[in-house]
C-alpha cells in the first residue's frame, strides 16, 4: 500500500492499483485536455482521444474501487473533453452533475472561452450539495497570480478552486487523490486545509516542480502558529 502525503513519479494507472479499497474520500483531478499538438506536430483532433479510451475506462473502474462509501469526485475537462469523458466515467461511477467553472477571463476568436467544466459525482445518493453548479473563481489570467505566484505548469489550476473542492467535499484528515498532479495544486491545497493526499505525475520535470511546491507549503504549515 502507498504512503499518504506523498506524490509518486509514475503512471497513475499503475499507482492507483496500490491504493487501499474504499480509502479515498475525494478524487480531485485534471487529466490532459488533448487540445494541443500530436506527437508528429499536427494539430490535435477530437478523434485522437479514442486511443486513450481503454486507459480512462480502467481508471474509472479504479476510482470506483478506491472511493469510500461517502466518496466524491471532480474531474476537470473542457467542452470537447466533456463529450469524451462523460460516457466513460458514467459507465462505472455515479456521476451526479456537471460544474461550470467561470474563470472570469479567457482567450479565443469564436467567442472567448471563459469557463472550464468538471464532472462531479458522489458515491452516496444521500450526499447533499446545495450550492449552484456555476462557480466563479479566479484563473491565473484573472488574478490568481497575485495569490498563487507565477504559473509553473501550462494548465496549472489555481489554489482557490482546488480549496473550494476540497473544503466542500472532505473533512480534515480525509484522503484526497489527484492522479494528474502537474504542478501539485491539489496537494498544496490539501496541505493548506489539513487533508492527507496521494498524487501521481508521470513527467519528472513537473513531478519535481510539484515536490518543491508541496515541501514549501508543508514547511509553511508546520511553522504557522497554532490558532
Ligand atoms: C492537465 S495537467 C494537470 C495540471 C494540474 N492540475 C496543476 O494544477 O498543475 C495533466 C498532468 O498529467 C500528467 N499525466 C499525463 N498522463 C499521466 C499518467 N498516465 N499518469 C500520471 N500523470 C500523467 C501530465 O504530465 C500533466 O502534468
Amino acid at each position: 500500500m502507498l504512503e499518504t502525503n506523498r506524490i509518486y513519479n509514475m503512471d497513475c494507472l499503475e499507482g492507483i492499483k496500490k491504493i487501499e479499497t474504499g480509502s479515498v474520500k475525494l478524487v480531485a483531478t485534471d487529466p490532459p485536455y488533448f487540445q494541443g499538438f500530436t506527437h508528429n506536430g499536427q494539430k490535435g483532433a477530437f478523434n485522437d482521444l479514442a486511443i486513450s479510451r481503454p486507459f480512462f475506462a480502467q481508471l474509472a473502474q479504479e476510482f470506483a474501487r478506491i472511493l469510500s462509501e461517502d466518496g466524491e469526485f471532480y474531474i476537470f475537462c473542457d467542452w470537447r473533453g466533456y463529450a469524451f469523458y462523460y460516457p466513460i466515467f458514467a459507465d462505472y461511477l455515479p456521476v451526479r452533475n456537471m460544474i461550470v467553472w467561470d474563470k472570469m477571463s479567457g482567450a479565443g476568436n469564436f467567442y472567448r472561452n471563459t469557463h472550464e467544466l468538471m464532472i462531479y459525482g458522489a458515491v452516496n445518493s444521500q450526499t447533499i450539495r446545495r450550492e449552484t453548479n456555476v462557480w466563479t473563481e479566479k484563473a491565473f489570467s484573472s488574478g490568481a497570480r497575485v495569490s498563487d505566484g507565477e504559473k509553473a505548469h501550462p494548465t496549472q489550476k489555481p489554489l482557490g478552486i482546488m480549496q473550494r473542492i476540497i473544503t466542500n467535499s472532505s473533512a480534515p484528515g480525509d484522503l484526497v487523490l489527484d492522479c494528474f498532479v502537474g504542478s501539485g495544486s491539489t496537494a498544496v491545497a490539501a496541505v493548506k486545509t489539513g487533508r492527507r493526499f496521494i498524487g501521481f505525475e508521470i513527467d519528472e520535470r513537473y513531478f519535481n516542480i510539484a515536490q518543491d511546491r508541496i515541501a514549501r507549503e508543508t514547511k509553511a504549515a508546520f511553522l504557522a502558529p497554532a490558532t
